[in-house]
């Protein structure tokens, strides 16, 4: 069974104590974690989130740009957020989608177009009420995309389609899942993510990266009480999230130039980013903290 990051801090008491500071840590069930963390969720300067959407801002117009290529005019046109917690990527979602098709609009090409579809599935009840009032917001600003919310519980075995919400049944062209990945074991999470895909679909996935990983994990300081709340996390490693996606039959897709032309986008802090991404980022300078990677369901 794959270790949780809290039993191997446990096995090292010198970092676990220093990645602490001595504040008192208790660990809940995931589901209930991010139910009490939604409320402050987007506020309390969490710097990995701050830096998963600067590099949302490049990676997503490529990802859609391989789905469009793709699947184009395929109807429905399903794109799924899984794991979309507080709704943080499934605006940028929309507005790269919004985006593609003001650029389509001027294109004379384009004859047929299929009515877009986002979904945001989470377990959190919490989150989802966050996102559903963020992306209400945000929408009335965009284009006429059809958005929906949905429970899904990842780690909920599905043996077949039926299990799926009704959305989800048909098949997406397109999933992202950012930053959820260190709270499932990976065999489990590719198996989700193919069951809602169809073939030759893409799949776009962020993490925290291993480094950060084997000292620290998601967690947020409850301002009720003083107390750190943490989740399950695993710290998994990008040579294992590889090994697993292969083995679900997922194949990696390399990156554009812009992306660094590789397999995999790792992020390091550095005193620069450190400026960028806030307080919080500034123990982490040296440390790799982020990866992201395309992948096609084969
Ligand atoms: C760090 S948050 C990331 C949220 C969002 N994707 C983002 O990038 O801001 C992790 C999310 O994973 C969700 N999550 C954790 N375990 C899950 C599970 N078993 N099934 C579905 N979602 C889960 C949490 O509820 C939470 O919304």
């Amino acid at each position: 069974m794959t270790k949780t990051i809290q039993d191997m801090l446990k096995e090292q008491p010198s970092q676990a104590s220093s990645s602490s500071n001595a504040q008192s840590i208790e660990y809940i069930d995931t589901v209930d974690a991010y139910d009490k963390w939604a409320e402050i969720y987007d506020t309390d300067g969490n710097f990995l989130q701050r830096l998963d959407t600067i590099e949302m801002r490049t990676l997503l117009p490529q990802f859609l740009n391989r789905v469009n290529a793709r699947f184009h005019g395929t109807d429905p046109f399903k794109l799924v957020d899984l794991g979309c917690g507080t709704g943080r990527n499934t605006i940028q979602l929309l507005e790269a989608v919004s985006a593609c098709e003001k650029n389509q609009k001027t294109s004379t090409q384009v004859t047929h177009r299929p009515s877009v579809e986002v979904i945001g599935v989470d377990a959190s009840a919490g989150m989802l009420e966050v996102a559903r009032t963020a992306i209400q917001s945000a929408t009335r600003e965009l284009n006429s995309t059809t958005v929906s919310l949905g429970t899904l519980n990842l780690l909920q075995t599905i043996s077949d389609k039926s299990q799926l919400p009704e959305s989800l049944q048909d098949g997406a062209v397109g999933v992202i899942s950012t930053l959820v990945l260190e709270h499932i074991p990976l065999k489990a999470f590719f198996k989700a993510a193919s069951a809602i895909m169809r073939p030759g679909a893409y799949f776009l996935v962020t993490n925290m990266h291993a480094q950060m990983g084997s000292l620290s994990q998601a967690g947020f300081t409850d301002p009720g009480t003083g107390v750190k709340i943490r989740p399950t996390s695993y710290c998994h490693s990008i040579a294992d999230v590889l090994a697993a996606a292969a083995e679900a039959g997922f194949q990696v897709e390399p990156l554009e130039e812009e992306c660094g032309g590789g397999e995999v986008l790792e992020r390091t802090v550095d005193e620069e980013l450190s400026g960028i991404l806030g307080v919080r980022a500034t123990k982490w300078i040296g440390i790799q903290v982020w990866f992201g990677v395309c992948f096609s369901k084969v």
